[in-house]
Order: structure tokens, then C-alpha cells, then sequence
């Protein structure tokens, strides 16, 4: 089914409206419950500001609606300066609620030493707030309270708010650019959206996300009607996508079944690859592509504090990436695979290291332990597939709300790590990335091992089977 968006013409630094009104009247009822809440729970101090900033957001919404609905120069003849007057008015309010937005921002800053801090209750969804404050990051989130804080980094906050311009205002959602979700790993499935994200940004489009058709479900999202006898997931939502976990990125009409538009590979591809800053703002994209929603951070955050390993902070850690399973299906000869000594060596791990191990595979797991259990592993303790596995198989516990949280809960503890050892996956980009906004750029080290050693490859096959050798005889030994 192709629905096409209504062509309208806005004024040229106004947001389509039409398009996502559902979610604005949401959005909407939602600022205006927050006062009701706010209001029995004044205990922190902040929250009095957010309340004032809150009713000029709504009314900001608003004019931005009237505008919207504002008849266009096509269809009335005659009356262009009535119309031209009242957009000029409306235009004003609207700059003068960003002129408080900005005056409010700056008194908050008294409110703490060096920089604001936003903080609300869980229960406040602050996700609309982070929509339009796209220079803020979460900060300090603790049991009771989210919280915020202006993004110290001055590239990357000013970089956002450029994203953000162009993804929400002075665009022309009849020329917004489209990726599909696909149905591969996470990090491939993010980086193929990227590509077209930046690339309609640095060409001065809007970008959104779409899909094949309505119907689809992206593999990483909760069915929204599950199989009988099993509960609806925390995590579904209606579109079954990458939004069910991130903020919106953009208000045009999402049109399922558009054909993508072809993306220039000067600004996808070459441009990031051979100008560092250009690939450090790639990087930065993705991030923005992800920003978890607040019910996504404050599960996360509980299944870290129940679950993952604890990496003694004294000592530095080097997080070893180790894909296997269903990329040993892959048909083209992109990848090797290595046994662990393979990583430890080119890697320079020594015995001492705090490792955080990253596997699909449960064989690695039990390669860790039987072959060099004098290293120090961390790992989560999860559900893996155990050797080789059919392509694109990435939800081992049938559980897709989880899988995206472990992921997610992983490359924050890969940021802690200041180095990684990996070989060929999309993942790697992200960990990096996970490193780079941690420790910057400059401070974070990754050791491919592919090099030489992909330049003998050994069938995906013949590789486990050498490994299962090995496995046993480290078994037969433990109990001799
Ligand atoms: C969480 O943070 C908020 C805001 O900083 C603070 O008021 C509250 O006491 C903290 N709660 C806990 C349990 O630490
Ligand atoms: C589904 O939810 C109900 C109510 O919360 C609970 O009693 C039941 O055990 C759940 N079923 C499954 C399969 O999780
Ligand atoms: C490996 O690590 C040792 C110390 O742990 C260091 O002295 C040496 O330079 C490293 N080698 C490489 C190739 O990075
Ligand atoms: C890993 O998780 C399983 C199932 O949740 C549990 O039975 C087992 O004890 C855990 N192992 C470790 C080492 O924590």
C-alpha cells in the first residue's frame, strides 16, 4: 500500500503537522497532565522550571498548528497580506516562546555549580522534553529520578542542534528523504539508516524512516499481538520498529512502501570515510538515531544493576568482540573467524586485563574457560546460540525487548574500556562509538585482527570442527 503524504506547501520554517497529529494531541495530553503531576510534586526544584517551560512548549505546538493550517498563497487569491500579517504574528509569538526557552535554560544554570541539571521523576515522561532539547543527554539517572544535562561536548551539542533544525524546522517534508528498516543485525540495521540520514542531511533534506510495508515487523521489535498464551512485551508499540526503543527523529509522514530514494555515496559513504570530522559527525548520527526513550533507560539501567558483570574499575579494560553463529551462514566471503588466542595475541591482552568478552557464540564462552582460564573474563550471562546458525539469527532468548536491551546495556559497558579487539562486524563501529563519546576520540584504541590472517580463510565448518576438538580434549583433561 502506498499512502502518499498530502502535498502542502508551509511556511518555509514550519514543520509539517498534519502528519503525526495523533501523536502531537498525544503529546499534547501529555505536557498538560505533567501540570497535574507537577503540581502534588514540587520537591525538586527544577521541576517548577520544567512546568513553565512545558506551558510555553504547548503553546509552542500550537502556533506551530495554526501556521500549519494557515491557507497556503496558492489557494487564496487577493488576500495575501491578511495572510501575511497573521503569519508574522504568529511567527513572532513563536520566536518569542524560543527567546523564554532560551532565558530559562540560562537561569537554570544558577540552579548548579558548572551546568544545569534537568531531573523529574520516572513517572514524567520527559521524552518530548529530549524531542526538542536535542543538545540535552541523560545524566545521572538514579532509582527515583531521570535526569538531564546540556551536552558538554560544544561540537556535538552544536551538531545536533543543526540536525535537529533540519530535521524538524525550515524543512519541506515533500522533500524528505527515506531508508527501510531492514531485517539484519542491529548494527548493520542502525548503520543503513545512517547512511541515508546523513547523507539527506549534509544535502539539506529531512530524513525519515520506513518500511517494506505497514505490516512488517522489524526482528529486534516485540510483536504487537503476540502468540496466545504470551504477553505483550513492555517494549511493543505500533509502528513494530526502531521507534518502539528511540526517539522520533523527524514529524513527516511516515509512508510505508515508498520506494527509498538513492542516497548520493559521495556524502554516505567516501566523504565519511576520508574526512575525520565528517566521520567523527557519522558517529555522533548514530547516536542521535538511537537516544533511548525514558522507559528504555530506566530498564536498562535496573537490568545493569541485576546483571551485568562489574568491571573492576582500578584496572583498564579491553573488551574482545568475538562474531560467530549466523555469520558463518553468510554467503559472500566477508568475514574470518579466529579462535580466542588469535584476539589475545594481536590484541596484546595480557593475564592481568580486565576483559569484557562480547560473543554471540556460546563456544567462545566455553573456549574462554577451558583454554585460558588464567584471564580475567567478563561476560554477560545470557542465552547464546551455540555454533553456526542460520542467517540473520539474532534473538537466542525469543525475547526481542531483551536481546535490544543486552545490546544496548553492552556498549555502555564497552565505553568504560579505553581499547578493543575485534575482527570484521558492523558492531564494531558502535562500540567504538560507545568508546569515542566516553574517552574522545583521541584516548580510545581498536586492533582489527583481520589483516593478514584473512587472507587464509578457513571455512566457517572446518573452523568449528578444529574448535570442538580442542573443546573436548580441554574437557576429557579437566576430568582426568
Ligand atoms: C535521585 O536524584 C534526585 C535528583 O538529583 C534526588 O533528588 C534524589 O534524592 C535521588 N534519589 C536517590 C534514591 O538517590
Ligand atoms: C501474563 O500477565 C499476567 C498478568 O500480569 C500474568 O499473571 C501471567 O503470568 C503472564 N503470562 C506470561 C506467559 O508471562
Ligand atoms: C603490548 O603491551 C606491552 C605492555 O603491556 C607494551 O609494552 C607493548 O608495547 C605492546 N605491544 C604492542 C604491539 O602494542
Ligand atoms: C546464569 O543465569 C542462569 C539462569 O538465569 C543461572 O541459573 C546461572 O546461575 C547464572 N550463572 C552465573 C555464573 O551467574
Amino acid at each position: 500500500m502506498n499512502m502518499r503524504a498530502p502535498e502542502m506547501k508551509l511556511p518555509q520554517t514550519f514543520p509539517t503537522q498534519d502528519a503525526e497529529k495523533g501523536d502531537r494531541l498525544r503529546w499534547r495530553y501529555l505536557a498538560v497532565s505533567l501540570f497535574g503531576f507537577l503540581f502534588v510534586s514540587m520537591g525538586i526544584v527544577n521541576d517548577n522550571q520544567l512546568l513553565v517551560q512545558y506551558q510555553s512548549q504547548t503553546r509552542k505546538l500550537e502556533v506551530e498548528d495554526q501556521l500549519s493550517q494557515h491557507p497556503t498563497k496558492e489557494n487564496i487569491e487577493g488576500k495575501e497580506d491578511d495572510i501575511a500579517t497573521s503569519s508574522r504574528r504568529l511567527l513572532k509569538e513563536y520566536q518569542a516562546i524560543e527567546q523564554d526557552d532560551k532565558d530559562l535554560i540560562k537561569k537554570d544554570e544558577s540552579l548548579t555549580q558548572g551546568y544545569p541539571i534537568k531531573c523529574s521523576p520516572w513517572e514524567t515522561d520527559m521524552d518530548p522534553w529530549w524531542q526538542m532539547h536535542p543538545d540535552w543527554e541523560p545524566y545521572n539517572e538514579n532509582e527515583t529520578h531521570t535526569c538531564f544535562r546540556p551536552i558538554q561536548h560544544e561540537e556535538r551539542a552544536a551538531f545536533f542542534r543543526e540536525v535537529y533544525q533540519s530535521q524538524y524546522h525550515g524543512m519541506d517534508c515533500s522533500q524528505v528523504r527515506t531508508r527501510h528498516i531492514t531485517g539484519v543485525g542491529y548494527a548493520a540495521a542502525v548503520g543503513y539508516m545512517c547512511g541515508g540520514f546523513y547523507s539527506a542531511f549534509r544535502q539539506g533534506y529531512p530524513f525519515q524512516v520506513t518500511k517494506v510495508r505497514e505490516s512488517m515487523r522489524w526482528l529486534y521489535a516485540p510483536p504487537l499481538d503476540p502468540s496466545p498464551g504470551t504477553n505483550r512485551s513492555w517494549a511493543a508499540c505500533p509502528s513494530q520498529d526502531n521507534f518502539c526503543y528511540f526517539l522520533p527523529i523527524s514529524n513527516c509522514q511516515r509512508e510505508w512502501g515508498r520506494s527509498e530514494d538513492s542516497v548520493s555515496r559521495k556524502y554516505a559513504r567516501r566523504e565519511v570515510r576520508d574526512n575525520p570530522v565528517r566521520g567523527e559527525q557519522y558517529m555522533w548520527l548514530k547516536s542521535y538515531l538511537t537516544r533511548p526513550r525514558q522507559e528504555v533507560r530506566r530498564r536498562l539501567a535496573e537490568l545493569i544493576q541485576q546483571e551485568a558483570p562489574v568491571l573492576d574499575p582500578s584496572t583498564p579494560c579491553v573488551w574482545i568482540h568475538v562474531r560467530r553463529t549466523d555469520a558463518m551462514s553468510e554467503f559472500r566471503n566477508l568475514r574470518n573467524f579466529y579462535g580466542l588466542n588469535e584476539y589475545l595475541e594481536r590484541g596484546n591482552v595480557s593475564a592481568g586485563d580486565n576483559i569484557l568478552l562480547l560473543t554471540d557464540d556460546q563456544t567462545t564462552i566455553e573456549e574462554a574457560h577451558l583454554l585460558y582460564p588464567e584471564y580475567k573474563w567478563n561476560y554477560w550471562n545470557r542465552t547464546r546460540y551455540r555454533g553456526r546458525q542460520k542467517r540473520n539469527s539474532h534473538i537466542p532468548s525469543d525475547d526481542q525487548a531483551r536481546e535490544m536491551l543486552i545490546i544496548l546495556a553492552e556498549l555502555q559497558l564497552a565505553g568504560q574500556c579505553t581499547k578493543g579487539v575485534h575482527g570484521t562486524s558492523n558492531m564494531v563501529g558502535m562500540l567504538q562509538a560507545a568508546m569515542a563519546l566516553e574517552h574522545g576520540m583521541a584516548n580510545i584504541e581498536l586492533i582489527s585482527i583481520d589483516g593478514d590472517l584473512k587472507k587464509e580463510r578457513v571455512p566457517a565448518e572446518e573452523f568449528l570442527k578444529d574448535l570442538e576438538a580442542k573443546l573436548k580434549a580441554a574437557r576429557n583433561a579437566v576430568l582426568a
